[in-house]
């Protein structure tokens, strides 16, 4: 099967249909084609970016794993996703549709901004941050905002100066507000008085006065008023947007700032298993590569789309599939703030039926959310204008799967799972309805793009057979991938490159099937995932010790109907502490105040022990184990077997399942339920 692999950047033409499919081995062939003449096959994809100037090596992989991509090009993002649409026929074209969560009796508040808007916005944004604010070049911006249209028109801004930016996600605590900006060095933030979800206002600036509290590297906050609350603003240090904004020219310019293609776009924090968050350094030029190709291939993305991600662009998905994918492509993106529940459960469904969105990008736990309403809350609206659907962030199951796929756009749409991570900037694993669709199968992810090379390999780092479960690896550099981690470079390589040489160690599991789709199944480490969103058990416990009655911490992922994992706590006390429900509500609102409400436990429960091997470290896997009731498995490394049955005891007591009320440390039971 002869395909066209060019991907038409500005004559925007269907050149392939989205009804091509293909049988999995005709997709296999295609893809052993791009990997026959790679890195040249991504050279081929990156010639239809407009570059400032032309690299001169596709691929440096003179200093592994540090590589890099389309060295010597010199581009310039801001340009390539605002100012070549402004300067053309896109000009009066919706860049950005943005919809607010009230809904007034007219309906809610729509603001729409053309091309030519954003263009005129951005440079505006940015004439504030470079002459009343200096920002330039090897600056970094910092982003604590709702979602609306100013965040992403200052981070376009920030980029437009040569500057790159960090963005922490607003659920996040001043705690993990402060640790993230400090780690990046951000000397700026861009913030707002508060954000709105579920008629309430979340007073995002009061967080941030908590964050610059200690020694910050942050000098300067600009406050976008966006809610009207009253909030501190300190005299010297912070300045609203609007007022800074009226001391531009209304017709401000400022020239897009050329940057190497290896230089950085952005950091983003991202949580492991161990130690503080590391921040991702992703690049220019290979990451806008990636997001050009996946926009194409895996969204058949087209002029006449309107196209909507459901993410928060406070995580890598909205970074790379709300602000820089689809703009480059100069697509109509919808923004919407606030919940997708909010005031009926059918809002999601009306948002897709009132702008007629024909490219939609969710997630499992949106999806589990909508169906725990019922069919009927879906079917109240016509949402045929859906032709491509996809899901991110975590295993979908296929009852979700399947409910979408008959609720949502006739039946008919192709309708996938992408797999990827903050780390590799893009999608690396999807099925492709823009370049050709194998046949879909409810659960699963698919096959690599092209010019990816992926693997299911076993502990020795040998394919591993299919239909067994093995580590998901990439085997070779991608377009996309991070530079190294801020500050830590050893740690790069130590976390991703050392336990398979040669390989990208992605920490999932996986399994292929009979014809090679692959199949991801979650984390193979201590990472959890809770609503799609990433958490390490690590900066839960290190908010659990932080309580004067708690002397250790476990926290583990098990599974919830909606969420897909909810964290739950073990703790062992110090003497003398009681162990109460007041207690335990006492510890899960420390998390939520130290990590974010994302963070906060279902469950606390106290132990006198914890499994622990020989060498001190803590068995989370046992845990989750004893907590989801499956075989501990191999616990010969196990010091303590009594603290197993410590932790059995605890759950059975909780589930009301033993009688008594106590655990075995003599405790009573800590939710405060009837037995
Ligand atoms: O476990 C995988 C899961 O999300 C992890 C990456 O999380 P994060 O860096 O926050 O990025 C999420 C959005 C790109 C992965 O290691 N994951 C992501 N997508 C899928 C998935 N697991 C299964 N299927 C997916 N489609």
């Amino acid at each position: 099967m002869s395909v066209n692999w060019s991907l038409p950047f500005d004559e925007r033409v269907r050149t392939v249909s989205r009804s091509t499919t293909m049988t999995p081995r005709e997709y296999e062939a295609m893809h052993e084609r791009s990997l026959e003449n790679w890195p040249e096959f991504w050279e081929g994809v990156a010639s239809e970016l407009p570059w400032h100037r032309r690299w001169d090596k596709v691929l440096d992989d003179s200093a592994p794993p540090f590589y890099r991509w389309f060295v010597g090009g010199e581009l310039n993002a801001c340009s390539i996703c605002v100012d070549r649409h402004a300067a053309g026929h896109r000009a009066s074209k919706p860049a950005i549709i943005w919809e607010g969560e009230a809904v007034a009796d007219r309906g809610p508040t729509v603001r729409t901004m053309t091309y030519a808007d954003v263009h005129r916005e951005v440079n505006r944004a940015a004439w504030v941050l470079k002459h009343r604010y200096g920002v330039a070049k090897g600056d970094t911006v910092g982003f604590y905002m709702p979602m609306v249209p100013e965040f992403p028109i200052f981070m376009l801004a920030a980029v437009r100066l040569g500057a790159k930016f960090t963005v922490v996600f607003s659920g996040f605590s001043s705690d993990s507000l402060s640790e993230r900006l400090n780690d990046a060095g951000a000397k700026v933030l861009v913030t707002a008085d508060g954000g709105r979800r579920r008629d309430s206002v979340v007073r995002l600036k009061d967080i941030v006065d908590g964050a610059l509290q200690a020694s910050s590297s942050v000098k300067s906050v600009l406050v976008l008023k966006n809610v009207g609350n009253s909030v501190n603003m300190e005299t010297g240090r912070d300045e609203y947007i609007h007022d800074a904004l009226a001391r531009a020219p209304a017709d401000a310019t400022v020239e897009p700032v050329s940057v190497r293609s290896d230089d950085p776009l952005f950091i983003l924090h991202t949580s492991g298993t161990t130690g503080r968050p590391k921040g991702q350094v992703h690049d220019v030029g290979g990451y806008l590569v990636l997001l050009h190709a996946t926009m194409r291939w895996v969204f058949d993305l087209n002029d006449d789309d309107v196209y909507w991600c459901t993410a928060d662009i406070g995580w890598v998905t909205g970074h790379s599939y709300i602000v820089f994918g689809p703009l480059m492509e100069g697509a109509t993106v919808l923004m919407y703030e606030g919940a997708l529940d909010h005031p009926s459960p059918d809002r999601w469904a009306s948002i897709l039926e009132r702008h007629k969105v024909s490219v939609l990008y969710t997630s499992p736990t949106a999806i589990r959310s909508f169906m725990k309403n019922g069919d009927a809350w879906a079917k109240a609206h016509d949402t045929s204008s859906v032709r491509v659907m996809h899901s991110v962030g975590e295993p979908i199951n296929p009852e979700a799967f399947r409910w979408m796929r008959r609720n949502v756009g006739e039946g008919q749409v192709p309708f996938g799972s992408t797999w990827w991570m903050t780390e590799t900037g893009g999608i690396m694993i999807s099925v492709l309805p823009g370049l050709g669709l194998v046949p879909i199968k409810p659960g699963t992810n698919g096959f690599p793009i092209p010019g990816v090379e992926a693997a299911v390999v076993d502990e020795q780092g040998l394919p591993q057979k299919p239909f067994t479960r093995g580590l998901l690896v990439l085997k070779r550099p991608w377009p996309g991938m991070p530079l190294t981690i801020h500050n830590d470079p050893s740690r790069y390589k130590e976390v991703y490159w050392s336990r398979f040489p040669g390989s990208f160690f992605a920490g999932d599991y996986a399994v292929r099937d009979g014809e090679g789709y692959f199949w991801i199944l979650g984390r193979a480490d201590e990472v959890i995932k809770v609503s799609g969103h990433r958490l390490g058990t690590y900066e839960l416990e290190s908010a659990l010790v932080q309580h004067p009655s708690v002397a250790e911490a476990a926290v583990v992922g098990v599974p919830d109907e909606v969420k897909g994992e909810a964290p739950v706590g073990f703790v062992i006390l110090r003497v003398g502490a009681n162990a109460d429900a007041g207690l335990a509500s006492e510890l899960k609102a420390l998390v939520r105040e130290k990590v974010g409400p994302i963070a906060t436990p279902r469950e606390v429960f106290f132990v006198g022990k914890l499994p622990k091997t020989r060498s001190a470290k803590i068995m989370r896997r046992v845990i989750r184990a004893v907590a989801v009731g499956q075989s501990v498995g191999d616990v010969s490394t196990l010091e303590e077997e009594a603290s197993v049955d410590e932790i059995r005891r605890a759950y059975a007591d909780f589930r009301g399942e033993v009688s008594g009320a106590q655990d075995v440390a003599g405790r009573k039971r800590t939710d405060g339920r009837p037995l």
